[in-house]
């Protein structure tokens, strides 16, 4: 075979080649309802509906006041469950955005294993107590992520509508 041959057959088969690697990301589009079409702009989308920490501080804020309303009420079983969805939010928070886990150093290492003890004693004084340093714990933080002026202050008004 003549070396021109030899060219024009790879560049034919190149050519081949990259049409079908084409055909096949084509064949990769995903049909949704409205999270987009193609796979990086799908895991864009999705990362952006997460959101970042402010979603994990709504969230925290509801399930502090419940953890409040469920002491009141000697509700020690519904206590015990939004301590440990205030954990998973927070794991869930900082996997997506890492740089805030520094600062609530002592809220999950102290505030919160003295809330999962406090709910163990069943006794309404000593989880009044840790609850109140889990308030203080709660501003600390927010002080050193720079946003003090989201003060926070122990419920008075009640919102839940779980009783014991
Ligand atoms: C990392 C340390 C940290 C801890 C611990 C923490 N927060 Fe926050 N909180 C933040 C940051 C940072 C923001 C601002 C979020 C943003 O800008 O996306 C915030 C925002 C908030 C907001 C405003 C949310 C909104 O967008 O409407 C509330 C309410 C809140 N926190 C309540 C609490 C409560 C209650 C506790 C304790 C049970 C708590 N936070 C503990 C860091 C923390």
């Amino acid at each position: 075979m003549k070396n021109s041959t030899l060219i024009v057959v790879i560049l034919l088969t190149g050519m081949t080649l990259i049409n079908s690697c084409q055909q096949q990301a084509k064949e990769e589009t995903i049909k949704t309802e409205w999270i987009g079409s193609e796979k990086q702009e799908i895991v864009n989308n999705i990362e952006f509906q997460f959101q970042g920490f402010s979603r994990t501080m709504v969230e925290v804020s509801h399930r502090y006041q419940e953890l409040y309303w469920a002491g009141q009420d000697k509700n020690w079983g519904y206590a015990e469950y939004q301590r440990e969805h205030i954990v998973e939010a927070l794991e869930q928070g900082f996997m997506r955005r890492p740089e805030h886990e520094e600062s609530a150093q002592s809220f999950v290492t102290v505030a919160l294993p003295n809330i999962e003890k406090a709910i163990q004693t069943e006794d309404p004084q000593i989880f009044a107590e840790a609850f109140t340093n889990l308030t203080t714990t709660c501003y600390t933080c927010h002080q050193m992520e720079d946003v003090p002026f989201m003060t926070v202050t122990e419920p008075k008004i009640r919102h839940s509508i779980i009783n014991y």
